[in-house]
């Protein structure tokens, strides 16, 4: 939810602000502006509403004069439409100062109703932190650094700030709370962001800063302190990603460029961390305490990453033998769950910085559970809000809608699972061997359901362009992919969709088929499950028998299903728990190629951001 830039050093920043947004332009893309001090030390800025684009043929229109000292933003609405006059940047003091900001200042009506008379241009909670700056600032002789220090303490809720003045050339001062905000290190340039992607390009060497501190950032270096100004020691890392893995590199959109890199995902998520045929995860080394003396297992997570863990669960249960319980994390701290120090609460983000499950795992620690985070980001909030990571690494996913990072998801909590299954001894030696191979052949499973399946399945999503419905129905680990089949395609084609646990079908929704209506049904191999299996093919039956439109995504040699389906997507034999990292798959590829079809924009789907730093 809105990306953040900022540059101070040698060059001429509003390129290099351009090109950090963006990267950035996945966490909104509602409206997006820049603000420069110039050579001459005059303050200019320009905003426009919607995508990073509108503003950069409005500059190539309308130049604006260039300058070394520069902020940018992009931006999903929170507080006000997405209109020129709510874009970021914000003004105040007669224009010189310019502020950015991501996140809610939930103060924002008491703060505005103390400034009554000011000629608001905007909406936005935003400008009131603006126009109270000016004003500390004004009052305090012009300390930008002490004024910005006194406004942020005031303010409640979650933000990320910026402030330039432009009586303080190569200076940027930034804020945070509850929102993201890293720094990235060059040679006599510093920059700022939401996240490394914004500046990966010019710096690999990063600081997090923490929880409710300031930074000031010159071209001669960096100073971080909290916000009573007594400094604080950052801790720096080195970015992992490359610059050319957050760009297109020649595919159609991003996603399809994530979704062709599934294979890698799983693969590079389990590199390293397998030794001698069993599971040895070094971020996890010296850690046994975390998952010795648990009674239970809690994930908490939000959309796409929540499925992953309904999938893990049955991991979990099945090689650790550990209950676990999976929550949606805004769910999660409005009731009063049974928690405690014999409880691991593991949060799973792609992002590390969702803010529903940031403040589940917040809530997690008080209570004294043990926490531990799966994210695909370094430097990310929630992950330094946990006791141990695990890293995914599927690489920036820029797309809004998350494939690649579903699989990594899986792969490292099924890495979990086998973990804590050794730590307790709950898993026999061969037992983790035998499951490592499957794992293994993975990646390759996946390459072939992508050269063999992907041409069939996007024609297929051509064809039904025009569909106005589709259901998924799905059984055991069968049942969260059902779940991710339907989210994808009502985020990326605007179209119902709705997941269902097949035996629940006769409990209500079968009312829902009628004649002609398309539904994808996940069978389980027949190998593992004859019963499971014949379950399936009954419900398919069922819905066939009045009128549905069958689609079956089923193993390769699975010949019960061809009769009773109109159309079978196939894919390789695996083990039974590692099924719904192939049958994924052709529900990505339906679900971009039905919004492709239909001439929809599959990495940046309306109303919806990458990142949810809103509760
Ligand atoms: C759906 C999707 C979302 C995210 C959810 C959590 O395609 O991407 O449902 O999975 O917003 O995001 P993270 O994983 O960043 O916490």
């Amino acid at each position: 939810m809105c990306g953040i830039v900022g540059y101070v050093g040698p060059r001429q920043s509003q390129a290099i602000l351009l090109a950090g947004l963006s990267r950035l332009e996945y966490r909104g893309y509602d409206s997006a502006g820049i603000a420069v001090i110039d050579g001459d030390g005059s303050l200019d800025m320009r905003k426009r509403a919607g995508k990073l684009q509108v503003l950069r043929d409005d500059l190539v229109g309308h130049p604006m004069t260039d300058g070394t000292t520069g902020i940018g933003h992009t931006r999903w609405a929170t507080h006000g439409g997405p209109t020129d006059a709510n874009a970021h940047p914000h003004l105040a003091d007669d224009d010189k100062l310019a502020v950015i900001h991501n996140g809610i200042i939930e103060n924002f009506g008491e703060l505005r109703a103390e400034l009554d008379g000011h000629p608001f241009t905007s909406e936005t909670d935003t400008e009131v932190a603006a126009v109270l700056l000016g004003r500390e600032y004004a009052g305090n002789g012009g300390d930008l650094v002490a004024a910005f220090r006194a406004v942020v303490a005031r303010l409640e809720g979650a933000f990320t700030l910026l402030a330039m003045h432009q009586d303080h050339p190569g200076l940027v001062v930034g804020a945070r709370r509850n929102s993201p905000l890293v720094i990235g290190l060059g040679e006599g340039e510093n920059f700022l962001g939401s996240d490394v992607a914004a500046f990966v390009e010019h710096t690999r060497n990063a600081l997090a800063i923490g929880q409710d501190q300031i930074v000031a950032i010159t071209p001669a270096g960096v100073e971080v302190t909290d916000f009573f100004g007594a400094p604080v020691e950052v801790e720096p890392f080195e970015v992992t990603w490359d610059a050319d893995a957050a760009d297109k590199g020649g595919w159609s959109s991003f996603m399809a460029k994530e979704v062709s890199e599934e294979p890698e995902a799983v693969a590079n998520t389990l590199r390293g961390r397998i030794r001698d045929g069993a599971v040895a995860i070094p971020e996890l080394e010296g850690l046994d305490d975390l998952f010795r003396d648990i009674s239970r297992v809690i994930v908490v997570a939000c959309g796409t990453a929540a499925y992953a863990g309904m999938v893990a669960k049955y991991a979990v249960e099945q090689w650790a033998r550990v209950p676990v319980d999976v929550e949606l994390a805004h769910e999660f701290r409005y009731r009063d769950p049974v928690i405690g120090p014999d409880t691991l609460v593991v949060s799973i983000s792609q992002s590390g910085e969702t803010m529903d499950t940031l403040m589940a795992v917040k809530y997690a620690r008080e209570r004294g559970a043990k926490t531990l985070s799966i994210c695909n980001t370094q430097g990310a909030t929630i992950p330094r809000e946990s006791d141990a990571i695990v890293y995914t690494h599927a690489g920036p996913e820029v797309a809004v809608a998350s494939t690649k990072a579903f699989v990594a998801q899986i792969t490292a909590l099924y890495l979990l699972a086998l973990h804590i299954g050794q730590v307790r001894g709950a898993i026999a030696p061969d037992e983790v061997a035998a499951q490592i191979e499957e794992f293994e052949a993975v990646p390759g499973k996946i390459r072939r359901i992508l050269e063999t399946e992907q041409e069939r399945i996007e024609q297929f999503a051509y064809w039904m362009a025009d569909t106005r419905s589709v259901l998924f129905l799905g059984r055991h680990v069968g049942y969260p992919i059902a779940l991710e089949g339907a989210l994808k395609l009502k985020e990326l084609a605007y179209i119902h969709a709705e997941g269902f646990a097949a035996g629940e079908l006769k409990h209500g929704p079968i009312a829902l088929i009628e004649p002609g209506q398309p539904v994808f049904v996940l069978v389980p191999s027949p190998r593992h499950s004859a019963l499971l299996h014949a379950k399936v093919v009954s419900n398919i039956e069922e819905i066939r028998a009045r009128g549905a439109r069958v689609i079956a995504v089923a193993e390769e040699g699975d010949a019960a299903v061809l009769p009773k389906a109109d159309e079978v997507l196939r894919i390789p034999l695996a083990g039974p728990l590692f099924e719904p990292l192939l049958s994924v798959v052709p529900l990505h590829i339906f679900a971009m190629g039905l919004s492709t079809a239909k001439g929809l924009d599959v990495d940046q789907p309306r109303n919806l951001a990458k990142s949810v730093t809103v509760e």
